[in-house]
């Protein structure tokens, strides 16, 4: 997620002994001038010592544009290269990218079949919504990843015009897919907890879940799903230090206190549920780090 799974925040999992079997970097835009090799997601790349292999996702419209930066990123040491057909930022899908895709069949059509030609086997993913407004979209554009075999399909049941909404997940078509592909399909949105999870793997039968916001806020969950006991409020505490440490490292020398504490509240926006009215409204506003970490040796628990 684009500066919220970073590599600080990659870091922190592997200090608290939770790390999930791969990660995916945020989107490098790729355009027909410049690929946005954005430093931030490179060096997720290039300074993971997290053990965990990690997957360049690509958000682009042409297939050249997408073809010479997959080159370019699979010199790194990536697993793969992952093509982001899902992104509903209206940025984004201005250029025709992201979500755009899946309402311009012959523009993604072009982006996979260009890509699996870069792209070695075993190393080509595609990320996907349902569909732009309706989920009965989605068999077309099933048939459009299917016929460029792509090794891994991810899939967030939602409609782009679903945006994040509440309940607006729908499993249906993660299932169809699980069905039709020759792949592993991961299933996403909205998995919180291991009781969520368990659920998507019994009712959808994916190869596995991938999981965004509900690790922000609990980083345990993939200890969790692996077997091991949920967070007490000291480990969440543990979390929150860790967290600050690691953005500390990354911000190196640019950092003031102000934009420390910033740089915290873009992960502490998917954690204020756990957390008092008047912490969270501290928490906003804070300015100065050691308040922060203050009210953040406060926490408690979360909801797993
Ligand atoms: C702040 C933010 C940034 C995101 N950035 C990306 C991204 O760069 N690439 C991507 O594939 N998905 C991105 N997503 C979408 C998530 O990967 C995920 O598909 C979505 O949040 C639903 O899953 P979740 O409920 O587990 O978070 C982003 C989501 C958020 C909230």
């Amino acid at each position: 997620m684009q500066d919220v799974t970073d590599l600080a925040f990659m870091r922190t999992l592997a200090r608290i002994g939770s790390l999930p079997d791969l990660f995916v970097t945020a989107y490098f835009r790729s355009t027909p001038t410049t690929c946005a090799i954005a430093e931030a997601n490179l060096r997720c790349i290039q300074e993971n010592e997290t053990g965990v292999p990690i997957l360049a996702q690509l958000v682009g419209s042409e297939s050249a544009p997408l073809m010479r930066d997959a080159e370019r990123l699979l010199q790194l040491p990536v697993a793969g290269i992952n093509l982001n057909a899902g992104c509903p930022s209206p940025l984004v899908n201005r250029h025709g990218a992201g979500a755009e895709l899946l309402r311009n069949l012959t523009a993604l059509q072009d982006c996979l079949q260009g890509l699996r030609r870069v792209v070695p086997e075993g190393m080509f993913s595609v990320k996907c919504r349902t569909g732009w407004a309706d989920a009965a979209e989605f068999p077309a554009i099933l048939s459009e990843i299917s016929a460029a075999s792509p090794d891994m399909v991810m899939v967030h049941g939602r409609t782009r015009k679903a945006l994040y909404t509440a309940n607006s997940v729908n499993t249906e078509p993660v299932r169809m897919a699980v069905k039709h592909l020759n792949c592993p399909v991961l299933g996403n949105g909205d998995i919180c907890t291991v009781a969520q999870a368990h659920e998507w793997m019994r009712t959808t039968t994916p190869a596995g879940v991938m999981i965004g916001r509900g690790a922000v806020r609990n980083p345990y969950i993939f200890r969790c799903l692996r077997g091991g006991a949920p967070p007490s409020a000291d480990e969440m505490r543990f979390y929150f230090h860790v967290l600050i440490e690691e953005t500390n490292r990354i911000l190196h020398t640019k950092r003031t206190p102000a934009g420390h504490c910033n740089r915290m509240k873009k992960y502490l926006a998917f954690c204020y549920e756990d957390f008092t009215p008047e912490q969270e409204h501290t928490l906003r506003r804070c300015t100065n780090i050691s308040d922060m970490q203050r009210i953040l040796s406060e926490a408690s628990a979360p909801l797993t």
